[in-house]
């Protein structure tokens, strides 16, 4: 088996994309096309993956990570001249794969299918090509009456019959890796856009006496290069269906999948079901048989088996089994949520510990907490964490229960059974198995509308 490298191609401008940030730093289901890219390399390569960056270079590396290997391009002058930089850093011997930066859909299957078809058929280079109705701003695929690849002609190049063409270049190619660094200088820049085109090297190969091949598939999906924001959401729609179909065929229950945002590394247990209008971002390791949504808006966190999330954010924090939450919840970072906490509506609970089988049903604010087990929080409950300089802690214990309305001054501590009285603002500790009420005590004055106003 020949050593597989790849140089994926990211030094570009991505112009079109009228946007500050790089071009492939933009995300597609909430990981960055850099990211898609570099990842699919790395399950087919044996040796180095080189990635060539320049514009917007800092973002680039510090999206992909500092511990990857760059070839850096200083001068854009084309994905030839792009590819030569990093062939600099390619070991010989073996194949090179070369893809773009901006492909991000193009597969794992297809990689190894069109490296295997290209180190058994010998040739020099390897163009995986579809045909595709709307070619439109694609290389296009020169071949001869009997079939064979003559070259590639890029659009701004082409003669309005080649224009006609509707194989394309995906821009992804399996090259002999001392053939690419033979021919690579070779190159010329007389041509529309006045680069170094790397898809020339193909026809040089072809004068010089080598076979080069096409390996095409039928997913033009996979081809996509995304040059603007249109582009973008095309390729997030392909990889959304393909996320959640991988789900679906797991055990998942997705009712609307054109509606339902997972996002790239997402975990979910089967028997799981998601409702439509979630979005359960980065970083989510769900349980099963659990109901999310509709609605819930989840990211960076872990939901235990079998719980509810009704129409609720969790972010940064861990949920255990069987919680009912929501609907209208905001779970804020570093929450630890026991198992059969619920969470009810217009609750918000933040960096906060809640324990087993505690009630925070309604209207109720949990800021900076423990919580311990079998607590009932009455509505309107509210813990005033901070002083406007700063934050501090409250501990409610096991079993306590606190009354409608109270409000809970921190730093206080509401002792293991204790209650506090409905509408009280509880401003120092109250120990185990009390009540604490503080409250003015409620006057009635008897026949007050009458004598006031009359009969
Ligand atoms: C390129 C191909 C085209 C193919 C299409 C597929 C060439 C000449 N054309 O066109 O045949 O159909 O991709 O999407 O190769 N880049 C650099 N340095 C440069 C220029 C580009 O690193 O100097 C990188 C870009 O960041 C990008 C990739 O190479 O990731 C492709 O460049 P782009 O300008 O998008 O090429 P296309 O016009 O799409
Ligand atoms: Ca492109």
């Amino acid at each position: 088996m020949s050593n597989i490298s790849a140089i994926i191609l990211a030094a570009g401008s991505g112009t079109r994309m009228k946007s500050s940030k790089a071009k492939v730093v933009h995300k597609v289901c909430g990981k960055p096309m850099i990211n898609w890219v570099y990842s699919q390399a790395e399950k087919i390569c044996t040796d180095k993956i080189i990635t060539v960056v320049g514009n917007r270079r800092e973002q680039v590396i510090s999206t992909l990570g500092e511990d990857k290997e760059y070839a850096v391009q200083r001068q854009q002058l084309g994905t030839g001249h792009a590819a030569a930089v990093a062939l600099e850093k390619i070991p010989d011997g073996g194949v090179v794969i070369v893809l773009c930066g901006d492909a991000p859909l193009i597969t794992e299957e297809t990689l190894k299918a069109a490296a295997d078809f290209h180190i058994k058929s010998r040739c020099a280079a390897t163009v995986i090509t579809a045909d595709i109705d709307d070619p439109k701003g694609y290389g296009r695929i020169l071949r001869s009456e009997s079939g064979s690849v003559l070259g590639i002609v890029e659009e701004k190049d082409a003669s309005p019959a080649q224009r006609k063409i509707k194989e394309i270049n995906s821009g992804s190619y399996c090259f002999d890796t001392a053939l690419l660094r033979a021919v690579i200088s070779n190159l010329s820049n007389e041509n529309a856009a006045g680069e170094y085109y790397l898809t020339d090297t193909l026809a040089i190969l072809l004068e010089n006496g080598y076979e080069v091949g096409a390996f095409k598939i039928p997913d033009i999906n996979e081809l996509m290069g995304i040059n603007n924001m249109v582009q973008l959401s095309q390729a997030e729609r392909v990889m959304r269906k393909r996320i959640n179909e991988a789900h679906m065929l797991s055990g998942v229950t997705i009712i609307d999948p054109e509606n339902t945002y997972i996002g790239a590394d997402v975990k979910i247990g089967a028997d799981t079901t998601v409702l439509p209008g979630s979005i359960i971002g980065e970083g989510c390791v769900i349980g099963s048989g659990c109901i999310i949504g509709p609605n819930a808006n989840l990211k960076d966190c872990e939901i235990g088996d079998g719980s509810e999330i009704n129409a609720s954010t969790v972010v940064s924090s861990k949920v255990g089994k069987n919680v009912a939450m929501g609907p209208y919840a905001y779970v804020r970072p570093n929450c630890v949520i026991a198992d059969k906490v619920k969470v009810g509506d217009f609750v918000e609970v933040k960096n906060s510990t809640v324990g087993e089988g505690t009630k925070i049903a309604h209207l109720t604010y949990v800021g900076d907490s423990d919580v311990g087990s079998g607590v009932n929080f009455g509505c309107g409950t509210v813990t005033v964490n901070y002083d406007s300089k700063k934050k501090h802690r409250t501990t409610i214990k096991d079993g306590a229960f606190i009354g409608c309305n109270t409000n809970l001054v921190a730093p206080v501590t509401v002792g293991e059974g204790a209650y506090t009285a409905a509408g009280s603002t509880i401003t120092e500790d109250v120990p185990g198995d009390a009540l604490a009420i503080a409250r003015s005590r409620q006057t009635v004055k008897e026949k007050w509308r009458t004598k006031k106003y009359g009969e």
